[in-house]
């Protein structure tokens, strides 16, 4: 048997794509609040309303500004499926009673900030949204489930982002550990593993997929990432100073590049892609410091090395206990011309690897480079690693008689399965695995409820019709079998 006895399996989820209660609560919006559905095709749109009343939006992917005096707004004749997601401040009883039917030792979720802080900056509380979070808590260890928490996924209060600053401004590091003492403190009896920002590095992989992107912009990533790697050590320190039980870790978006060719230029090129991307966030968050390659970055974007410098105490302070990432699929790169950049991938875009599969969003299935990138963790890191992350989004048909037979899905988590347990064979210090979207959910880069990835299926289509009743899909029972004998039984 390869998996410890003490395996965390779990499922994940995040707030914006799964909580809806957007307006409930006495909660502000986040950004994700004024951002349109879209498909594979066309992007998601952010809309705004001038003070004369006229409206208009923008494209999510583009950093166009909003115009001079218009305000980001929810305007009539778009559809917001982040609004409702899929309803677990209604549901969240009965989504706890199918999560311990299906077995699971632990379950991510994450904090909706504005929830709690409803605008970021207010020096209070808001009590209502701290006792939904706590409701669900109790609920939780009612039903012996260990919550994962995301302090931060892709959810800050939209007045923090667009009249405060957001990560622009050094300050929001204070309203983050304002928000992170006040939960600490809250829920310290009920939560034990906090991680501090979802895909802490998904603020640079843009710069990867967003065309001739002006320098001024891409310098704008670094500081913000910057920022936030200041935040996060700051409240590791303080969780390790005041709540020792704490196991605290980062969330890095998981990132293998291959070199298309063997031609060395590409290898090189992989190389570096992966370490502008990955191992530069990875790095900071474990190692406490920046990587030697840091100051070949901000060379080549013309950033002062002073302004990373002056942190160096601080991150080393805040080292995490526990490193966690997600892996839905991996990326080619090459230096050779003609090559069409047709390969998707979570915040990643490359060549197609001839020897994979795609699934029907254009991403590379790709259960061995998981088996591989944990293994460079392993070797890199000294700390347990967990894959918070992983798994396919898939159209599902819901039968009459309310099963979905969704094989490829079974295909897909048990390869990926395989892989981890061929990754502790290896030696890899593995402490758990909490498939993505364990419950449909609303996609983040498409708004699409018609991208599913659960074990378990939500009546909800792209426009917002739907009972939101949830039924089981033929991967719950898969799933459940799975944890029952400790991935054992991978049928
Ligand atoms: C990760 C995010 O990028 O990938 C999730 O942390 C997201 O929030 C997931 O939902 C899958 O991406 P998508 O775009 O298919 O929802």
């Amino acid at each position: 048997m390869s998996f410890p006895s003490d395996f965390l399996w779990g499922g994940a989820t995040a707030a914006n794509q799964y909580e809806g209660g957007w307006n409930e609560g006495g909660r502000g919006p986040s950004m994700s609040d004024y951002t349109t559905g879209a498909s594979s095709r066309t992007h998601r749109l952010i809309t705004y309303r001038m003070p004369d009343g006229t409206t208009g939006a923008l494209d999510q992917m583009v950093n166009q500004g909003l115009p001079e005096r218009a305000e980001y707004a929810v305007v009539d004749g778009y559809y917001y499926p982040n609004h409702t997601g899929t309803d677990f401040y209604h549901r969240y009883k009965e989504d706890i009673a199918l999560f311990r039917e299906l077995g699971l030792k632990v379950f991510r979720m994450s904090i909706s900030w504005s929830r709690i802080f409803p605008k970021g900056n207010e020096e209070e509380p808001n009590r209502e949204g701290l006792e939904f979070y706590r409701n669900v808590f109790e609920e939780l260890k009612r039903n012996d489930i260990e919550p994962l928490v995301t302090i931060s996924h892709y959810d800050d209060p939209a007045y923090l982002s667009n009249e405060l600053g957001g990560w622009m401004n050094e300050n929001t590091v204070s309203l983050y550990e304002r928000y992170c003492h006040v939960i600490f403190e809250e829920y310290k009896d009920l939560v034990k593993y906090w991680l501090t920002f979802n895909e802490i590095n998904s603020a640079v992989m843009i710069l990867a997929f967003v065309p001739n992107m002006p320098n001024e912009v891409a310098k704008t990533c670094f500081v913000k990432l910057h920022n936030q790697f200041v935040a996060s050590a700051k409240v590791v320190k303080y969780a390790h100073e005041h709540y020792p039980d704490f196991v605290i870790g980062c969330m890095v978006a998981g990132m293998t590049t291959y070199p298309l060719t063997c031609d060395p230029k590409d290898i090189l090129m992989a190389q570096k892609r992966t370490q502008d991307l990955f191992w530069y966030a990875a790095d900071v968050h474990v190692k406490g410091k920046y990587p030697s390659f840091a100051r070949r970055i901000w060379r080549q974007y013309d950033l002062d090395p002073t302004f990373f410098e002056k942190d160096t105490e601080v991150l080393n302070e805040g080292k995490v206990d526990l490193f966690t990432f997600s892996y839905y699929n991996t990326s080619c790169i090459t230096t050779h011309e003609g090559v069409e950049l047709d390969g998707g991938g979570n915040l990643s875009l490359g060549a197609k690897n001839p020897y994979l599969q795609y699934s029907d969003w254009g991403w590379a299935m790709d259960p061995d480079g998981l088996r591989y990138l944990l293994n460079e963790l392993a070797g890199r890191y000294d700390v347990p690693l967990m894959v918070v992350e992983n798994g396919l989004g898939a159209i599902d048909e819901l039968e009459a008689d309310h099963t979905v037979h969704d094989d490829y899905r079974i295909d897909y988590m048990r390869a990926h399965v395989k892989a981890m347990e061929e990754a502790i064979e290896d030696g890899v210090d593995l402490i758990g695995y909490t498939p993505w979207g364990i419950v449909d959910l609303v996609s983040a880069s498409t708004g699409e409820m018609r991208k599913r990835y659960g074990v378990i299926y939500v009546d909800l289509d792209d426009e917002g019709n739907g009972t939101l009743n949830r039924y089981k899909k033929d991967s719950f029972f898969w799933y459940k079998k799975c944890i029952e004998s400790n991935g054992e039984d991978l049928g």
